[in-house]
């Protein structure tokens, strides 16, 4: 059984006001596992973004509770809030937010700064996560002379490089063609597998549907499917169970 890392329980959220109030997110009620990349699909204003900032600690449902490591996130106050996305979360959203004035391995130490590592330690660990993205002879280069794909490697070495339990990506492929849009949504698949992070990856690009461990299908505010999916990988076949 895998371990529970993020959940909730009957979070809802609406935006507006009497009769225009729009109920987004209507009582939903998820566990996410460390050690697997779930997708969360559904159309454009289905609410994937709304979901996903409630789970990491960005935006406060108007009811239900979430639970991130153990902790009930939404009883913490704003500066503890912060605090454990700080320590514990990493983010990656579509339009990457590197840097342009710095280079790959600038734009990876940044986050650094905040923590107590400093100077060449915090080099070797931000290059260390560009290796892991498969960027280390890149990482003296600034983001006008990498491709999207790599930007977007850039922008995950950023998020791991504190080695955060949980990591949130928001449309991290749709700046993509689907051949990167593949190269990011696996490396961040291998992550949680090697880490054992629990991953999260909204998004309404239905080319990914097959790279994840797990499918959850939001429709009308609720979960509408919530499955698990076979690995076509022959190295994970003999460990996936069946849904
Ligand atoms: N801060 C906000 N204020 C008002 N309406 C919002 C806000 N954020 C999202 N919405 C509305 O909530 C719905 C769901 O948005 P979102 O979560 O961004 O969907 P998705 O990410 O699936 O495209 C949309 O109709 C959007 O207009
Ligand atoms: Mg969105």
């Amino acid at each position: 059984m895998s371990e529970v890392l993020v959940r909730c329980e009957a979070i809802a959220k609406s935006f507006g006001q009497g009769a225009l109030t729009q109920r987004v997110i209507r009582e939903a009620t998820l566990a996410l596992n460390a050690g697997e990349l779930t997708l969360m699909m559904g159309p454009s204003g289905s609410g994937k973004s709304t979901f996903l900032a409630m789970l990491a600690g960005l935006m406060r449902p108007d009811q239900g509770r979430v639970e991130a490591l153990g902790q009930d996130l939404w009883q913490l106050d704003d500066a503890a809030i912060d605090r454990f996305r700080l320590q514990h979360c990493g983010f990656v959203f579509q339009g990457f937010n590197l840097f342009a004035a710095l280079t790959a391995l600038e734009n990876v130490v940044f986050p650094l700064q905040y923590g107590s590592l400093l100077g060449d330690e915090a080099r070797r660990r931000a290059h260390a996560a560009l290796e892991e993205v498969g960027l280390g002879e890149r990482a003296h280069l600034r983001p006008v002379e990498l491709s999207g794909g790599e930007k977007q490697r850039v922008a995950i070495a950023r998020a791991l490089v504190k080695q955060p339990e949980l990591i949130f990506a928001d449309e991290p492929t749709s700046a993509l063609d689907s051949h990167n849009g593949s190269v990011v949504v696996d490396l961040l698949h291998r992550i949680a597998r090697e880490r054992g992070a629990m991953v999260l990856v909204v998004t309404h690009d239905p080319r990914l549907h097959q790279r994840a461990d797990r499918l959850i299908e939001l429709e009308d505010g609720q979960i509408k499917r919530d499955e698990r999916i076979a690995q076509t990988e022959p190295a994970l076949a003999g460990e996936q169970e069946h849904a």
